[in-house]
């Protein structure tokens, strides 16, 4: 049975699939994340690897492994932009991830930043928090409406897939683009055109070199001035300074975050700008899901290194 390193705390059982495969499970007994220079160091000395998205597996930290006896990475999340995927296929050292288990759990906090930034939620309760509520108005904290609204999906795989069909209870119309023509209905051929049409964006697109910075102030210009713009794939998909000016200049209504481009730093001009949802990247952040995340990342260990199935969730 192999040696297996968990970087961060996991759910407790997320690690069962290993345990009970007979892999020996090596964790920190802190949720610090481990330095590259600590990751270098340590990988040598295990079969497989469960990490995070806060983990950077670049190509030091590759090439320490395959060094020693490293054969499989399973991140702990459905993106694996903080993996570097070419070094690993170069030295054949697998990856896994999480597709799947998380879909519903992240479409459902994508719709919570639909309606939380159209309704203007954020602003709304921290004007009440704060006591400087001063009472029902006729023309104070006025969003726009959600439902009978043309829903955009840039990015129709698992996660924008359902959050179509929650769409669809309020009676929204969904249009989606993505980089292949999925021959599905609703299908825009080309990204402008969703982005001239729709009065919400929602995000699904995975971070690669072709989408950073996709969305940035060409894109947002070619959107209605009442439009709400919604991101919980990955925060350098959009090009933060533009969206910051175009909120301030009032060029887009409102938009709902869950992911930022430098995380955990959230710029303060972002956090100053003005109609905006901002949540800490807690698209997966449900007990249920998070136990069956970390549960699939283990499974994937187990089925590169020869392990029965325990996958159970
Ligand atoms: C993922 O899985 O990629 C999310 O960003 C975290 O749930």
């Amino acid at each position: 049975m192999g040696r297996v390193l968990v970087t961060r705390q996991l759910p407790p059982g997320g690690c069962d699939p290993l345990l009970a495969a007979g892999h020996e499970v090596v964790r920190r007994d802190n949720d610090d994340p481990y330095t590259t220079e600590e990751l270098v160091e340590l990988v040598p000395g295990f079969d497989g690897l469960v990490c995070l998205l806060t983990d950077r597996i670049d190509a030091a930290v590759l090439r320490a492994g395959a060094g020693g006896r490293l054969r499989v990475v399973a991140n702990v999340a459905v993106g694996f932009d903080n993996i570097d995927t070419v070094t690993a296929a170069d030295l054949a050292i697998a990856i896994r991830n999480t597709p799947d288990v998380l879909s519903g759990t992240t479409a459902d906090l994508a719709f919570l930043l639909i309606l939380g930034a159209a309704r203007l939620a954020s602003e709304a309760e921290s004007e009440l928090r704060s006591g400087r509520w001063t009472g029902w108005s006729l023309t104070h904290n006025l969003g726009v409406d959600v439902h009978g609204a043309l829903l955009g999906l840039l990015g129709y795989g698992r996660i924008g897939r359902e959050v179509a069909r929650r769409a669809t209870g309020f009676g929204m119309e969904v249009l989606h683009h993505s980089r292949h023509d999925t021959g599905l209905p609703g299908y825009v051929p080309t990204m402008d055109e969703l982005l001239r049409s729709v009065d919400i964006l929602s995000i699904h697109v995975p971070l690669t070199d072709a989408t950073h910075h996709l969305i940035g102030a060409r894109e947002l210009s070619l959107m209605k001035s009442t439009a709400v713009v919604v991101n919980t794939a990955r925060g350098p998909v959009i090009d933060e300074s533009a969206l910051i000016r175009a909120l301030h200049a009032g060029t887009i209504f409102a938009a709902g975050l869950d992911v930022y481009e430098n995380e955990p730093h959230v710029r303060a001009d972002l956090i100053a700008a003005p109609r905006t949802m901002l949540l800490p990247h807690i698209g997966s952040a449900t007990s249920r899901t998070r136990l069956r995340m970390a549960r699939l990342a283990c499974q994937g260990v187990c089925d590169v290194l020869g392990a029965p199935d325990h996958q159970s969730g």
